[in-house]
């Protein structure tokens, strides 16, 4: 986890005053005092240093910052890289305020973990402008992965590992599963699984595109809903089931649940915002925008009931899968939809689509809403109470919430870097209106501030003469 915002702010004390400070369990009237990034104490009149910059939120909900379990910046698909990098997708994750996310270092087949892990520390190091956390994807066993495993955990903080059962290149088979779920469960991690079918996937894929359908609508039609797991279970093994996107995918993690088991499933903002009727949209680059795994079903009554199941507890984390590519990148894939790279935005947004459908709609209370959006994560991650909490003592990642003012969405005004947005037009109740990262307030009135410079000395010290034979 990197602790270096870009964005920063002259103040080092701030005083929250007459907000709602709403928590996973409780909310209640109270004023937040911060210093030096973190939540130093919640109460009523609190005395505070002059100098002290205070922001009124009276009539607003004082709110831990979201986190994001599931984001994908600077990833590289087909040999495109994403078109948010770790810079622009975090600047607009503040901007919707989630002041946290947590991104996948994947290591394809035969890859060291290690490398790969420290490849993306590098990359995201010097873009962030939040708080990041990661979590290593596994597409390969042998014991070089075991020990690589056990070493990420003991000595880099990880604590999460993704496997796939999609993906040619990713997905492994039941055996290899099995092994790399004994050793998550013998390290203490969590499993985490993208539950397609790939070999299925890849059959109907060539049927469809031999009886001529080519488009987006293709990529639907090929992908059967999420394969359930049960090897997890036999290794005795916490799983986590990433991007829940379909009623059947979910009725089978209830079940699970039911049973005892420990699963844990992640709904998506794209799944719960939008749906899978967007493939069938004559515009080929609007159908396109769409394209994500596993895809938005087309059943219009989808997101309402993935949005239930999160409001009821049976799935437990919103994540946004933020993997963005522009018309040009998804345009790869014009004559055949197999190549059109995978994934959308949500980063952004995921806290307004949430709230929008959860809580404006009446499905939620804003405490559930602060659990869905930031605390169960906060918690799956081993990442609680620093973070995903108002208490004193706990990261001072805050958002001011405006349950009162709109927003609508357009790519025409987001931060992100991509041209195209799944929520285009969503009218949005709930605003992020003031966004504080580690003490530092990034985001005020609705507007995220400018980076500001960093004074410091001139470098005096020796420069290297490129191309002088060094
Ligand atoms: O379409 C998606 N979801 N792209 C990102 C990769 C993944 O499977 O999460
Ligand atoms: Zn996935
Ligand atoms: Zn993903």
């Amino acid at each position: 986890m990197s602790d270096v915002p870009h964005v920063q702010s002259s103040q080092n004390r701030l005083l929250i005053k007459g907000g709602r400070v709403v928590n996973d369990d409780q909310s209640f009237e109270a004023d937040v005092f911060i210093e030096d990034g973190i939540i130093k104490e919640v109460g009523s009149n609190l005395t505070v240093p002059g100098g002290t910059k205070t922001i009124e939120a009276k009539d607003k909900l004082v709110i831990p910052g979201g986190i994001d379990p599931h984001t994908h910046l600077n990833l590289n698909c087909m040999g495109m890289n994403t078109a948010d990098d770790f810079y622009s997708g975090t600047k607009a994750a503040l901007a919707g305020g989630t002041t946290m996310i947590m991104d996948f270092a994947i290591a394809h087949k035969g890859e060291s973990l290690v490398e790969v892990y420290d490849k993306y520390r590098e990359l995201a190091d010097s873009k962030v402008c939040c708080d990041y956390g990661l979590h290593v994807g596994v597409s390969s066993w042998d014991d070089k992965v075991g020990t690589e495993m056990e070493t990420l955990t003991k000595e880099k903080g990880i604590n999460s590992f993704k496997t796939y059962l999609a993906y040619e290149e990713n997905m492994l088979e039941d055996d290899e599963l099995y092994r790399v779920y004994n050793k998550c469960r013998d390290i203490g991690a969590l499993a985490m699984v993208h539950a397609e079918n790939g070999k299925i996937i890849q059959m109907k894929a060539k049927e469809l595109i031999d009886i001529g359908v080519t488009g987006p609508e293709g990529h639907v039609l090929s992908r059967p809903e999420e394969r359930a797991i049960t090897i997890a279970n036999q290794a005795n093994c916490p799983l986590y089931v990433v991007h829940v996107m379909s009623k059947s995918a979910a009725k089978v993690v209830s079940v699970a649940r039911r049973k005892g088991q420990v699963v844990l499933g992640e709904a998506l903002a794209a799944g719960l915002g939008t749906d899978g009727t967007n493939y069938w949209n004559k515009c080929w680059r609007h159908a396109a925008g769409y394209v994500m795994s596993p895809p938005l079903r087309p059943d219009s009554s989808t997101p309402g009931y993935l949005m239930d199941l999160l409001a009821n507890g049976d799935l437990q984390c919103t994540g946004s899968d933020n993997c963005t590519f522009n018309a040009d990148q998804k345009a790869i894939g014009k004559d055949d939809f197999r190549l059109i790279p995978n994934g959308v935005n949500g980063l952004e947004d995921r806290m307004s689509v949430v709230w929008e459908k959860g809580v404006h709609s009446g499905k939620m209370d804003p405490c559930r809403f602060v659990a869905a959006t930031s605390t169960a994560a906060a918690k799956v991650f081993n990442i609680y109470p620093k973070k995903g909490r108002i208490a004193a003592g706990s990261d001072a990642d805050v958002v001011v919430w405006n349950p009162n003012e709109t927003r609508t969405i357009s790519a025409k005004t987001h931060n992100h870097a991509v041209d195209f947005n799944i929520f285009e037009g969503m009218i949005c109740h709930g605003v992020p209106e003031v966004v504080i990262t580690r003490g530092h307030v990034v985001v005020e009135d609705g507007q995220v501030n400018k980076p500001c410079k960093v004074e410091r000395e001139p470098y005096t010290g020796p420069v290297i003469q490129v191309g002088a034979g060094t």
